[in-house]
């Protein structure tokens, strides 16, 4: 029997494994049917078929390989004919560090960006519209903190993160005023990917994070209309200083005065 009242469909990419995972099991009690995406169709049938007899709710599968641009096709077009799509998360993601000075590999990265960047764009792109045109509808973007320091990590990680929050605060202020939700949760980075002295400060040992708690965390945050949730941040007035210090720098966006801070020689 399904658990809550029926809310559409909710399309998660990376619902396989991990933070995807669970906001699959959560949005199917939720009252959500699912479409769960990810390349390895063996793993996704057996999850699929696991929720469909937990929750009762339907749930449908696409294995796809989101940085290939066929298969980006197929979940884009999926989403942008399919009038019962509700909710989207663009979830999946691979961690692209690089320690030290090494520079990721030229292919993979762009193999990252694929993922993370394009996938992410496309995929909000093709719901985006008709949300707004319904009047309702909700995009959640998983992030990192390493989008706040992304020179912290190495690798396109960070910026990718950062991409994804930059996003989401356009697309925020472009669709919220027509009824879609949107959120860009900010996991924290593994302690062993930090790098210099971060690595040692930020310590909690090299113990994973609670995923269950973190998206637990994050649909509540959602409830609540927060955009940029960081579960895992102790002390949100550090965020809130951060946020006043980017609104009075945005004021300046197209200040032409010259700062004179340099003299000309
Ligand atoms: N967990 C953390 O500590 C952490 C921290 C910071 C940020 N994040 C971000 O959170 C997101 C989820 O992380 P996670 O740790 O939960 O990941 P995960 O456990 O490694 O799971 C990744 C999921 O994405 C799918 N996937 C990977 N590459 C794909 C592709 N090219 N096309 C389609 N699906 C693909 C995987 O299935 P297949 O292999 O079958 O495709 C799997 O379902 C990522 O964007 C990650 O960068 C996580």
């Amino acid at each position: 029997m399904p658990f809550a009242r029926h809310k559409g469909t909710a399309l998660i990419t990376g619902a396989s494994l991990g933070i995807g995972a669970v906001y699959a099991k959560r949005l199917a009690r939720a009252g959500y049917d699912l479409i769960l995406v990810a390349r390895q169709a063996d793993r996704l049938r057996t999850f699929a078929t696991l929720l469909t007899n937990e929750s009762g709710r339907s749930v449908e599968m696409i294995a796809a390989d989101l940085s290939n641009p066929a298969d980006l096709v197929t979940v884009v077009n999926t989403l942008a004919m399919d009038a019962s799509v509700t909710f989207l998360v663009n979830n999946a993601g691979i961690g692209s560090f690089a320690p030290g000075t090494r520079l990721l590999d030229a292919h993979e990265a762009e193999q990252s960006i694929a993922l993370s960047v394009i996938a992410t764009i496309r995929l909000a792109y093709a719901v985006a519209p008709g949300f707004a045109a319904r009047g309702r509808g909700t995009i959640v973007n998983i992030s990192s903190m390493a989008a706040i320091a992304p020179e912290y990590v190495g690798g396109v990680h960070g910026a990718n993160g950062a991409f994804v929050l930059a996003l989401t605060r356009s697309l925020h202020h472009q669709f919220s005023r027509d009824g879609v939700r949107v959120q860009v949760v900010l996991p924290p980075v593994p302690t062993a990917r930090l790098q210099g002295p971060l690595g040692k400060s930020n310590g909690q040992g090299q113990r994973n994070i609670d995923i269950e708690y973190l998206v637990d965390a994050a649909l509540s945050s959602l409830d609540q209309g927060e955009l940029v949730t960081m579960p895992y941040l102790p002390d949100t007035t550090l965020w809130t200083s951060y946020e006043h210090a980017r609104d009075a720098i945005a004021t300046r966006l197209s200040c032409v005065t010259p700062a004179r801070r340099r003299r000309p020689r």
